[in-house]
């Protein structure tokens, strides 16, 4: 035999001198959960270790996460039911708790990089990502809600805007509504390829904010399509995207290698929450081990993604478990 691979394997340095892939605390965007009052932190059920932080607690989270070397964030807030209503209208509540939010940890941790999710589901009283006409979901009067709501958010301090609604349009018309309200250098990280998938359940237990009637396949997309995420990726660097995301990541990493493959922008993947929960609901239960979570970030990695928006951030960190 004049190839024999295993002889690459056979020591730790000769497996880390040949070692493709690597993780570091750079590659990740840790999602954060809000709620308004003060000292609250309580726990998602379905996800264990993920916690709703009120603004105080959250701001000791970023701080303890700043000091792993963890830096970046993606905010989500949870709203009172009282507070929803068919537009959205709190999302540009100054005073509001996300947009609260979003200056606090700025003010405190200038050097963190805070990304802010666009989509009218966690304000909206009907649970949707877009506005909702006689049981539909209209997409164009959708824009101007989202612009609204990104131009808001980047006054209160975001580094990147994230669209994850799914709207036709919506990222050239955020990216306009940005540059004239002179926010030129604030990114958007379009959820290029975001599927109408059931792994988000617990995000949805985690915000309050599941769909109040039917369900999001008219605008996100169908889990059997591949080829239509080429449409949607080409649209949204047309449109002035800076990042290109697939979302969920793990059932989704061809998906993920052919938006590597196709397009230069950098790529980001979201390890969404069913994914965060299978994996520790198992770890709990004893059937696997804590190896799985570094294994399946590397994975993520391996297909293509540059950037992974995780729950397993902070504890692969603080566990060295990469
Ligand atoms: C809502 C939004 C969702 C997620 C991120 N932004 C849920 C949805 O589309 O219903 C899911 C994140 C996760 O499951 O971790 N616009």
């Amino acid at each position: 035999m004049l190839q024999r691979p295993r002889r690459n394997r056979k020591s730790e340095v000769i497996r880390e001198m040949v070692q493709e892939n690597h993780l570091h605390a750079s590659d990740f965007i840790f999602p954060l959960f809000i709620i308004d009052g003060n000292k609250q932190k309580t726990e998602v059920a379905s996800m264990p270790g993920i916690f709703r932080y009120s603004i105080d607690n959250l701001l000791l989270e970023v701080e303890s996460c700043l000091k792993l070397g963890l830096k970046s964030f993606d905010l989500f807030p949870n709203l009172e039911e009282s507070l929803k209503d068919k537009t959205a209208s709190e999302s540009v509540n100054e005073k509001g708790l996300y947009l609260r939010a979003i200056k606090a940890v700025k003010q405190n941790f200038p050097e963190a990089c805070i990304v802010t999710d666009v989509a009218m589901d966690p304000y909206s009283s009907d649970g949707h990502d877009g506005l909702v006409e006689n049981g539909e979901i209209v997409n164009d009067k959708t824009l101007k809600i989202l612009a609204d709501m990104s131009v808001a958010q980047a006054k209160a301090g975001a580094d990147i805007i994230a669209p994850s609604d799914m709207m036709d349009g919506r990222v050239g018309y955020i990216r306009e509504a940005l540059d004239q309200n002179g926010f030129s250098n604030v990114s958007i990280m379009s959820y290029t390829a975001k599927y109408a998938s059931a792994f988000y359940g617990p995000f949805r237990d985690a915000l309050n904010s599941a769909p109040k009637f039917g369900d999001k396949k008219t605008y996100q997309m169908n889990p059997a399509n591949q080829r239509e995420a080429l449409i949607e990726a080409a649209l949204d660097v047309q449109e002035g995207a800076d990042f290109l995301m697939v979302k969920p990541a793990t059932t989704y990493l061809d998906i993920i290698k052919l938006l590597k493959d196709n397009f230069d922008l950098p790529i980001a993947a979201y390890n969404v929450s069913g994914e965060y929960a299978m994996v520790k609901a198992a770890i709990e239960k004893g059937w696997l081990d804590n190896r799985a979570i570094a294994e399946k970030l590397m994975c993520i990695k391996r297909a293509g993604a540059d950037v992974i928006l995780t729950y397993h951030a902070k504890e692969v960190l603080e566990n060295k478990w990469i």
